[in-house]
């Protein structure tokens, strides 16, 4: 079963452009092959490979599994008559390549955790709980006024047809749902527990990519980085706020083909075995999963549009 997210392949039309916005959004850029890869700063795996093509489009999404994983995703995928291809680009790893129910291309391969060396943050003081004891949390005379994003924490991608996916990625691959508005929306967690979604959903006329989200280590960092996007002309996405579903504060920047990159911190999280009721069931819950409990500005009337122009 799928156990992480690994990384997220796109086609753009330019990787120079794509280096320039990702490096501004505080990632460390490399070229492998013909391809630039994307990665956090202090860990060790890829996040975004960028492959030169037309037009931007998603071009796959590579989850981990554990040591030895790989034999029962090819046995599920055989008993689901799911077919097992090849790799659509060219790349420098292996993995079972398939395409999910809307087409788009999937990668599973045995990955271990990547854990970041980066210091942890401070300590957050919340009453009752103080826990930044005679330590300040800003450093005023830092010049590290930047976001570094520490890992990939989830994609959301459109669908056509929400309920077929959510049926694929839970029955097939193990995933499980951890909130869900109707059809219209779903966030899907690891079996194996971890972050509330490492992969959402969401109803589109066709497939495409929503956004790539990325943790950072405090909310400082959320607008840090979005502020220095904007400062340096990126368009912005919807933020600050805070989400119902995960729970985690956002920031969303428009990269340069209209998709998103999200900064997030504080999501929830989701042990293994948890007894966890997803919301939706109600009016008021499905606003909740849809909707963000608070935001400085209402999400914009495009937040929720596919830019990506279908086959
Ligand atoms: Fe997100």
């Amino acid at each position: 079963m799928i156990r992480s997210l690994n990384h997220v392949g796109l086609i753009v039309p330019s990787l120079e452009i794509g280096r320039a916005f990702y490096e501004c959004a505080g990632l460390e850029t490399r070229a492998s092959g013909r391809d630039l890869v994307c990665r956090c700063e202090g860990r060790d795996q890829d996040q975004i490979r960028l492959i030169e093509g037309p037009k931007k489009r998603l071009a796959y999404v590579s989850f981990g599994t554990h040591a030895g994983g790989l034999s029962e995703v090819r046995a599920r995928l055989e008993a689901a008559d799911v077919e097992i291809g090849h790799a659509p680009v060219e790349v420098p790893f292996g993995g079972i390549w398939f395409k999910d129910p809307d087409g788009d291309w999937i990668n599973v391969q045995e990955a271990d955790d990547a854990p970041s060396t980066l210091p942890p943050p401070p300590e957050i003081n919340a009453p009752q709980r103080y826990r930044r004891i005679g330590v300040r949390a800003c450093d005023v005379t830092s010049s590290h006024k930047r976001a570094r994003p520490r890992r990939l924490g989830h994609l959301i991608k459109f669908s056509p047809d929400v309920d077929r996916a959510v049926r694929f990625y839970s029955d097939v691959l193990g995933l499980l749902v951890s909130d869900r508005a109707l059809d219209i929306l779903a966030f899907m967690r690891s079996p194996f527990g971890g972050d509330h979604h490492m992969l959402g959903i969401a109803k589109s006329s066709h497939t495409g990519l929503h956004h790539l989200s990325f943790e950072v280590g405090d909310i400082d960092e959320i607008e840090m980085g979005a502020q220095h996007l904007l400062a340096s002309g990126y368009k912005d996405g919807f933020g600050f706020g805070r989400h119902g579903a995960g729970s985690n504060y956002f920031h969303y920047v428009r990269d340069p083909w209209n998709s998103l990159i999200e900064y997030f911190w504080d999501i929830d999280v989701i042990p293994e075995g948890a007894d966890w009721t997803p919301m939706g069931a109600s009016e008021d819950e499905m606003r909740a999963v849809l909707e963000a409990v608070w935001s400085g500005t209402p999400a914009p009337k495009d937040f929720i549009m596919n830019f990506e122009e279908p086959d």
